[in-house]
């Protein structure tokens, strides 16, 4: 399928709906220090759809973002040949918002160029893009190939 087709046969409504379980997600935030509540649900190849929500920790770099718990969850539930087919992300704080940088190498791993990324704009708009918009040239698995297997 095209990149064009790939997009387009993810429905308005399923758009919509995955936006919808990204925000329902984020209720369930543990982000005392921050304060912002995030919640991210995945469209997966087999349609299945899988969410998650950032939990924080006092020793503030332990923190995982709500990407990485759903994509933890994902694979603990579907095994490790899964692949994104769409990511929303939402949070309860009204604020625009994209997957950080560290997300966005997270979900390359179970992505690619065509994953289609939902994430509230400025102003409350719905906003959306690819993954390959949003982290281009990635370092993938496929970036370890060849391997030196003269050490
Ligand atoms: N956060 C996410 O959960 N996902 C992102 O893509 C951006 C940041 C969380 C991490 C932290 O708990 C809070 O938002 C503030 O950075």
């Amino acid at each position: 399928m095209s990149q064009r087709a790939q997009l387009d046969a993810i429905k308005p409504a399923q758009r919509s709906r995955l936006r919808e379980l990204a925000l329902a997600a984020a209720e369930n935030s543990y982000s005392p220090y921050s304060r912002f509540r995030v919640g991210a649900a995945l469209l997966l190849e087999d349609g299945n759809i899988v969410t998650g929500c950032n939990v924080e920790n006092c020793s503030y770099r332990l923190t995982s973002c709500a990407e990485q718990g759903a994509i933890a969850r994902a694979v603990a539930k579907f095994g490790p040949t899964l692949r994104l087919r769409a990511v929303a992300v939402a949070n309860l704080n009204r604020a625009a918002s994209m997957p950080c940088g560290a997300c966005r190498q997270t979900l390359t791993e179970f992505g690619d160029d065509d994953t289609l990324i939902l994430y509230p704009g400025e102003g409350g708009r719905d906003e959306e893009t690819t993954l390959g918009e949003l982290l281009p040239n990635a370092f993938r698995p496929e970036s370890l190939e060849p391997r030196d297997e003269s050490r």
